[in-house]
Parts: structure tokens; sequence; C-alpha cells
């Protein structure tokens, strides 16, 4: 099993510094990179105040083995002043900042690069970066994980050295592009010791396509009730998983759900990749609900059930997660609130701007890649097409509501078209 040398992590939020604090216990240095940004400045002044250790805290004792301290050897302020030998990259920004990312790093940075690590990449995010960086002269060996080993937020949601893990997934995948990684193997290995179980599968695309965030939230946001409460918010909360109306779960999303599931497991499909029985991977990767609720029978087979009864047993798994069904009820009779997660509104961020919370954010960047791969692919895709179109009509709205106010990015309707060629490339030349 080979070690992973000096790590570079790229980003400065909280996924960033509980993977510090994992990565400081591999033999070699640890060094952080940020951009230049007014969330990244707090990240650094923190870190210059905790004289330059960063801090992992859990809320439940059954994750201690993730709690821990990191020091940072190294620590460099926007992308572009990275200097030294570093062996692996770790990037823990956002899916559409790795070309960003990448770009601005020194070439002879990237050349000496062996590996770089995606701890939060879409589908395709393991072939952009790779064809990237080879087309700026570099090869190196690419590892992408499903997705984030948990839930890690920093108290008080300003950037900081100390971050809190609430929670830890059952299980996530990862794969290489080089077959048989000894790198991948020490990954495992790491997060094994930390109580994370890593999966690992044959190919990049299979661990990308095993993120639950894929096939629930395009539905879950881009329909009207969602996307009402995101951008012209009013009166009280909607939230993400409830019924309708006091969230978007109705038929109707549940159904728009199970045929997107259809048309990503093509594109899964066409990449060389195999599907996910998508009622399995909900109930044994995310939540799961009571045998009373939905059988095993039924989880098993799925796949070959008639549409209307896929959509039928979605819909019950949402209902019986309305409530934590593993709670202890109180006095009353009642369950945990599991299903409470407020639909976040626009927000307005430090430097005064209106700006897009992450869900949706994430997904419109996510989802049209994945239009993009069907376009290429040849697969239809429609009702993708149908859930971006609702989304593009609100960002199209959007100036209008907010006449005169300053809007980010996040606002304005994209193709991401840089990225979708460097992938179409890189399909292109792996088929
Ligand atoms: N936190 C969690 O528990 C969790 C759970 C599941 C998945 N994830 C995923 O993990 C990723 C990182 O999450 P996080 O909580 O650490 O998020 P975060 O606080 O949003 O940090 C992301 C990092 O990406 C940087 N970034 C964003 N856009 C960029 C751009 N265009 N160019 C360069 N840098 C950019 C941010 O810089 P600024 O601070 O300057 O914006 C920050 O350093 C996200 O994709 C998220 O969805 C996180």
């Amino acid at each position: 099993m080979s070690d992973l040398g000096r790590i570079l992590i790229a980003g400065t939020g909280p996924t960033a510094v509980q993977t510090a604090v994992l990565a400081g216990r591999l033999p070699g240095a640890v060094g952080v990179a940020g951009r230049e940004s007014a969330r990244a400045d707090s990240f650094f002044a923190a870190l210059a105040d905790a004289g330059g250790v960063l801090r992992a805290e859990v809320q439940n004792e059954q994750h201690r083995a993730l709690a821990g301290r990191c020091r940072v050897r190294e620590v460099f302020r926007g992308y572009g002043t990275v200097t030294g030998e570093w062996d692996t990259l770790i990037l823990t920004v956002t899916a559409d900042a790795y070309v960003p990312v990448l770009g601005q790093l020194d070439r002879r940075v990237l050349a000496r690069l062996g590996r770089i690590v995606l701890t939060s990449p879409t589908l395709g995010s393991a072939a952009l970066v790779r064809e990237y960086a080879r087309r700026l002269g570099a090869d190196p060996e690419v590892i992408s994980f499903s997705s984030y080993l948990g839930d890690t937020r920093t108290p008080g949601g300003t950037p900081g050295a100390t971050v809190l893990t609430a929670g830890v997934k059952r299980r996530i995948y990862a794969a290489s592009t080089t077959p048989s990684s000894s790198a991948l193997e020490r990954l495992r290995a790491l997060h094994a010791s930390a109580g994370v179980h890593v999966e690992v599968l044959g190919g990049p695309v299979e661990a990308e396509s095993r993120n639950i965030s894929l096939y629930v939230h395009p539905a879950l946001f881009m329909n009207d009730v969602a996307l009402r409460a995101v951008f012209r918010p009013s009166g009280p909360p909607r939230y993400v998983y409830k019924l309708f109306p006091e969230g978007p779960v109705t038929p109707s999303l549940v159904r728009t759900m199970v045929a997107q599931w259809r048309e990503l497991t093509d594109v899964v499909v066409a990449l060389g990749g195999a599907g996910v029985n998508l009622l399995a991977f909900m109930l044994d990767d995310s939540y799961p609900v009571r045998p009373e609720s939905i059988g095993p029978d039924d989880v098993a087979r799925f796949e070959e059930l008639p549409a209307v009864h896929q959509e039928y047993l979605v819909y019950v798994r949402y209902a019986s997660l309305l409530i934590d069904p593993f709670s202890e009820p109180d006095g009353d009779g009642r369950y945990f609130d599991f299903s409470a997660v407020p639909i976040r509104p626009v927000f307005r961020s430090e430097t005064g701007e209106w700006d897009v919370p992450r869900m949706p954010r994430e997904d419109y960047y996510r989802t049209k890649v994945i239009q993009g791969l069907a376009r290429q692919l040849g697969v239809a895709c429609p009702t993708i097409d149908g859930l971006l179109a609702a989304y593009e009509d609100e960002l199209r709205r959007a100036p209008g509501e907010r006449a005169g106010e300053p809007l980010s990015a996040a606002f304005v309707v994209q193709d991401f078209g840089t990225d979708l060629d460097i992938i179409r490339t890189a399909i292109g030349k792996a088929s």
C-alpha cells in the first residue's frame, strides 16, 4: 500500500477541514489552498488564530474516530500562489470549480501531481479532471468518491478552523482511473480506520453515479413549489422532504423522480457503468424505513416492477420518512420530525449580492452535465430537459423580481460549455 506523499487540500469549507484531519493521519505533510474571497478570508484568519491547526469535532460519540486535529504545514491564498512539490491534490471544492481551480495552478505543480482525489464529484467529473489535466501537460491518477462522507458544518456558519461532523454515511463508494490503485486502497484503509466504509468499484463513473442527490434533488427542487420557496419566498417555510402542501412531494413529483432515474440509468449504462436499484439505494445507502412500510421483496424486485408500482413505492418511502421511524415517540406518541428540512431561500452573500443556496445551485450544474452527456451519448432525456427548463425559467424571472439589485452568477442561465466540451472529448477518446 503506497502512501499519498505530500497532500494539498484545495478548498476552505467544512469538508476541507474534516478531510485535512483525516489526511493528517498519513505520513506526508498537509497543505491547504483556497481562493481569494470573503469566506476564504475568514477561514484563513481562523486558521492563523488557531496557530495553524485545524480541528474536527463530532456530534455523536459513535463517530469519535473522525474527530481530531491537523497541523497545516503550508497555506496558500489563491490557487495561483501554490508552490512546492505536492504528490496528492484533494479537491474539496464544489464540482463546478474543478476546472477553474486546476486552471489557476502553476503548471509545474500540476505536472508533479501523482493523483487528484475528488471528494464530492458529479457524473463525469473524473473524465473532466483527467482530460483537463492532460491538456495542461499532466497525467495524474484521478480518484472519485461517490459523495462526501457525511454531514460537516462550521459552528456559526462562517468558514473557520474548527468543524463539527454531525452525521456519517453508512457507506460511500470510490473508484480510480488506475486499476488496482494502491493509493485508493490507502484511502479506503484510512476511512475504515475512521469508521467510514468505502466500497471500491471498477471505475469512476460507477462511483460518481452512486450519489443519491443526482437521483432525488432535481425532482425535489426543480418544481413549482420548491422553486417558489427558493426564489420567491413568502409566508411560512416549505420543507424539502414533506408532502404537499407542506413541501413539494406529490404523486406527480414522484413520477418525475422515477422517470429521471430511468434516464440517468440509461446515461450511466451508455458510459459503461451499471445502474442502481433506486429504491434499494434510497433505503440501504440513505435512510431505511420499517419493513412494515416497504418489504424486502418489493425492494429486491423494484427494477422489474411496472412504473406505477415503482412510483407507489417511492411515494410510500417519502411518506414513511416524514417522521424518523426508528426514533422513540414522546408522551403524545409523536416521533422525530425527520422531514422538517426547510427549503432555503436565496440570500445576500458577504459581498452584498443575492445568491442561490447550494441546493439547488449545485444541482443545476450536475443536471446540466448529465443532460450534456445524454446528448453526446444519444440518450433521450425529456424528463431532465423539463426539469432544467423549469429551473431556467425561474432564473430568467429573477432580474425582474429583484430589479436593480446585484445578483450573483448563480442567477445566470448557463450551458457549462467549457466543462461539457472537455468531458465530450474524454468520452470520445474512451469509446
Ligand atoms: N458539508 C457537508 O456536510 C457536505 C455534505 C455532502 C456534500 N458536500 C459537498 O462537498 C462540497 C464542499 O462542501 P463544503 O461544505 O466544504 O462547502 P463550501 O463551504 O461551500 O466550500 C466549498 C469550497 O469551494 C470553494 N469554491 C466554490 N466555488 C468556487 C469556484 N468557482 N472557484 C474556486 N473555489 C470555489 C469555496 O470557496 P468560497 O468559500 O470562497 O466560496 C470553498 O472553498 C460541496 O460540493 C458540497 O455539496 C458537503
